[in-house]
């Protein structure tokens, strides 16, 4: 018989909560967004994150209860977001869950956040075949991971400096388009030209799997400068976004091929925020399925904060028996594979 995983997910600036049945069906996943809050100070404070999680965090799991037409009595485990994080967000959903845990008696599970965007792959679809490369690009992680199997990683490459991102993010509060930028860069990007502007790509030293992104900042203000002296310019600001997108596309889709290679998989697989990114994942398919890689990215919807893939990952740690006691805590740096 199926089980029913509720999942609660305070690790940034989003409040929650879902019920998924047997780790594929998500009955309900409530997302309560603070983007409006923190917009007005370009970025997520964190403290004004932790109050909001803390109004939010009650109502969002009974519309989640609500939504999936079940009750707290139904349900056979919690799996909660324990980092990475801020810690004061994720506090708030550990602590609720502990609590829920400890009144109902269901076994708990403290979910690494980056581990869960892996996951929503594997709710989007659990017959990805293994071994496989995970791209996971999220406003503070940009990893290579490599997964034989499931609950196994070996981090292949990662960032040295900004997220992917935390890239987009910058360059858009350079340009003065608000937060979060990989949004607005992408939809103006539809209507650019990404040729106009050849952006720097960081490929570091041969055979690396890192990143670094924190040069293309710079170039896109100084970009913009000349830009704002130059009124005649031909040059458009959706040019600019189409060709700082084709940058930073460029280094990930090309990198991850090269990790694919280098490990014989069979699939490959992208997560977090910036794998919403429409040019990313058409070119990411577009090589992967060249050489013949078998290709998954999450729907749109579960590629940003959620709890539906916290959820996912917690039937995982159900059906393996791997429980966390009520002396849970947050981990703002949990690493992967820990
Ligand atoms: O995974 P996520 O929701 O939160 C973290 O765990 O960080 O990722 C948020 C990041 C932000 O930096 C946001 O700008 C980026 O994902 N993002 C995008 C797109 N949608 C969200 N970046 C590029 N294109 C998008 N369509
Ligand atoms: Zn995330």
């Amino acid at each position: 018989m199926s089980e029913y995983i509720l999942g609660i997910e305070t690790s940034c600036d989003e409040t929650s909560a879902a019920v998924v049945k047997g780790g594929v069906e998500a009955l309900s996943n409530i997302v309560s967004s603070q983007i409006d809050i923190h917009q007005k100070y370009g970025g997520v404070v964190p403290e004004i994150a932790s109050r909001r999680h803390i109004e939010a965090i009650i109502p969002v799991i009974e519309e989640s209860l609500d939504k999936a037409d079940i009750s707290l009595d139904k349900i056979d485990g919690i799996a909660v977001t324990r980092g990475p994080g801020l810690v004061g967000a994720l506090l708030v959903g550990v602590a609720t869950a502990k609590s829920i845990s400890f009144v109902k008696g269901v076994p708990l599970m403290g979910i690494n956040h980056i581990e869960s965007h892996i996951y929503a792959n594997f709710l989007s679809n659990r017959n990805i075949p293994f071994p496989l490369v995970c791209l996971i690009v999220s406003g503070g992680h940009t990893d290579l991971v490599y997964m034989p199997e499931h609950g196994i990683y070996e981090l292949l490459g990662k960032t040295r400096d900004d997220a992917a991102g935390e890239a987009f993010d910058k360059a858009a509060r350079v340009l003065g388009w608000g937060y979060p930028g990989g949004p607005v860069i992408d939809r103006m990007a539809q209507k650019g030209d990404g040729s106009k502007i050849r952006f720097p790509r960081a490929f570091l030293e041969s055979g690396s799997y890192d990143f670094s992104f924190s040069g293309l900042k710079t170039a896109v203000l100084k970009k913009a400068e000349q830009l704002d002296q130059d009124t005649n310019s031909a040059i458009t600001y959706e040019d600019m976004a189409a060709s700082f997108q084709d940058a930073v596309a460029e280094v990930l889709v090309r990198k991850t091929i090269a990790a694919a290679e280098s490990k014989n998989v069979k699939s490959i697989i992208a997560a977090g925020g910036v794998a919403a990114n429409s040019q990313l994942r058409a070119s990411l398919e577009e090589e992967a399925c060249k050489k013949g890689y078998y290709f998954h990215v999450p729907p749109l919807s579960l590629c940003t904060d959620n709890a539906a893939m916290v959820a996912c990952l917690g039937h995982y740690k159900h059906k393996a028996g791997i429980f966390s006691g009520l002396d849970l805590n947050a981990l703002p740096n949990y690493p992967l594979g820990k």
